[in-house]
């Protein structure tokens, strides 16, 4: 029979034997297990041999299981210390035997939960008593038994409760046994023909025309390749991006400004009263070094504070209420990016803009907010807006329409609302693919001239945050935040999690 050198080298390597495993035939034939474990499968496949799978679990000391082997289990040491010192049934203050037993540090509190668990005694008021006859102690000779490398009598119930101790390590993994069928072995008896095949084809081999003779290994696309875990773009980011090509796709330009901004950007330009609730310190993230901006437009804010004071136009009125430009100066992290709205809108950021404009950003906002399923500290919002003459509120809805059908949410609902900076207000509520339950995916209105005259606005313009996060829930079906992105996300759902694309 003709066969590959390789396949060749596994049938001989099995002829006299009844069975050996992927690693046996890798040492004795010397090639990577990888390769005898692709050649043991094309094998299979071709009917010569057998190969078995089983799943062996290997347990082994860690650093602490191996000393604790050599000197005892500290709840061991203690006990014998104490009667050593008192024998049995009589109580001992705990500072007279830690010494003996050699424990110190955090073994006192290893020992004693210990002892007390497996009913070795007990602590009362510092005097701690032991038991006369204490039962043998499965847990110390577990230890031994691993150690000697003998663990197939050891029950389940003490290797978990070593593990729970951090003691032994226990980990699984799949063994493969290779066997000669009756094929494979008549087929080694017949003798074995080897034909050199070739694997990749190389540019020696196209040049030197030596391809038109080679007899070429196949693929074998059926073999368990080992798991790679490499880095991947995180499922948050993803959708951002996806984001971003929608609303460039939409004619939208991206806006960028800082994280830490004044509160005259973040808010005062937005016609938010100072004394509005969500500009106390409980809401914000507020920066002690430095304090407060160093520079700002001035006359735009004598056009703020007018605005605050008295209002716009003529029946304009304002909040009649103090306004401190040393407040407006103080900097903080911003709880939303229609800072950046306010910077563009102004025409400080890239130039004064004529209508039609539209803008967006996806950037990272903060707020002092309670951590929950629904809630994070920070979070991405997806700014927008459009600049344009007569704008109106079917404008704003058809706008969210066509960007939430790109991502198949077609059955957005809107809620009236308020705003201090647009008039009217509304906030989308989006229906969870799992739930059921309507959530809120973002707030938006038409800005109010008070906000748009000082910043020398004379169009229309209608704008919105909206959350990231919350799309990405309704989108996935994630049921809490926490699960999708931030410090206690689960590992294994950033690597397995598909690609929304
Ligand atoms: N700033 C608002 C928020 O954070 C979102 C918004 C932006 C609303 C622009 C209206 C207009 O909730």
């Amino acid at each position: 029979m003709k066969v590959s050198p390789i396949h060749a080298a596994v049938l001989e390597a099995l002829a006299d034997d009844d069975g050996r495993s992927i690693h046996g035939i890798a040492s004795a034939i010397d090639e990577k297990p990888e390769t005898v474990t692709g050649a043991a499968f094309a094998l299979e496949e071709a009917g010569l041999v057998q190969v078995e799978e089983v799943d062996r679990t290997t347990v082994s000391l860690t650093a602490e299981g191996t000393t604790y082997e050599g000197e005892g289990l500290p709840e061991r040491r203690l006990y014998a210390a104490v009667v050593e010192s008192v024998g049995t049934e009589t109580p001992v203050a705990l500072g007279d035997v830690l010494a003996e037993a050699d424990i110190a540090g955090e073994e006192i509190d290893i020992a004693l939960s210990n002892l007390a668990r497996k009913g070795l005694g007990a602590i009362d008021s510092g005097e701690l008593t032991v038991v006369a006859d204490p039962p043998p102690d499965t847990e110390a000779s577990a230890l031994a038994a691993i150690a000697a490398d003998d663990t197939d009598g050891i029950d389940a119930a003490v290797l978990d409760q070593l593990e729970r101790r951090n003691l032994i390590s226990v980990s699984t993994h799949t063994e493969r046994t290779v066997t000669l069928s009756s094929a494979g072995a008549a087929a080694v008896e017949e003798g074995l023909e080897v034909a050199e095949q070739l694997g990749p084809v190389t540019p020696e081999l196209l040049t030197s025309e030596d391809w038109k003779q080679a007899e070429f290994r196949p693929y074998n696309v059926t073999a368990d390749p080992p798991l790679e875990i490499g880095g991947r773009v995180h499922p948050l980011r993803q959708m951002a991006e996806r984001v971003k090509d929608v609303l460039i796709g939409m004619g939208f330009r991206e806006m960028d400004g800082p994280h830490v901004d004044a509160d005259f950007w973040i808010n005062d330009c937005l016609f938010m009263p100072q004394d509005h609730p969500a500009r106390t310190h409980w809401d914000r993230f507020a920066l002690e070094q430095p304090e407060r901006i160093d520079k700002l437009p001035d006359e735009l804010v004598d056009r703020v504070e007018a605005a605050h004071r008295e209002g716009v136009g003529e029946d304009g009125e304002g909040y009649r209420s103090p306004w401190d430009e040393d407040f407006a100066r103080a900097l903080a992290l911003r709880g939303h990016t229609t800072s950046l709205s306010a910077r563009y809108l102004s025409g400080r950021a890239i130039g004064e803009l004529e209508p039609p404009q539209r803008f967006f950003s996806v950037e990272k906002v903060y707020r002092n907010d309670t951590l929950d399923a629904t809630h994070l500290l920070e979070f991405f919002q997806i700014e927008g807006w459009v600049m344009a003459d007569a704008l109106s509120v079917r404008d704003l809805m058809g706008t969210f329409t066509e960007f939430y059908e790109h991502f198949g949410i077609t059955d957005l609902e809107f809620k009236p609302h308020y705003n201090p900076y647009t008039e009217p207000s509304f906030e989308l509520f989006g229906t969870h693919p799992r739930t059921g339950e309507l959530i809120e995916i973002g707030n938006s209105g038409i800005f109010r001239p008070e906000m748009l005259e000082p910043l020398g606005v004379e169009a229309d313009v209608m704008a919105w945050g909206l959350a990231l996060e919350r799309l990405l829930m309704l989108v996935t079906g994630a049921e809490d935040i926490r699960d999708v992105h931030g410090t206690l996300v689960d590992l294994e759902y950033l690597r397995t999690e598909e690609a929304i694309y």
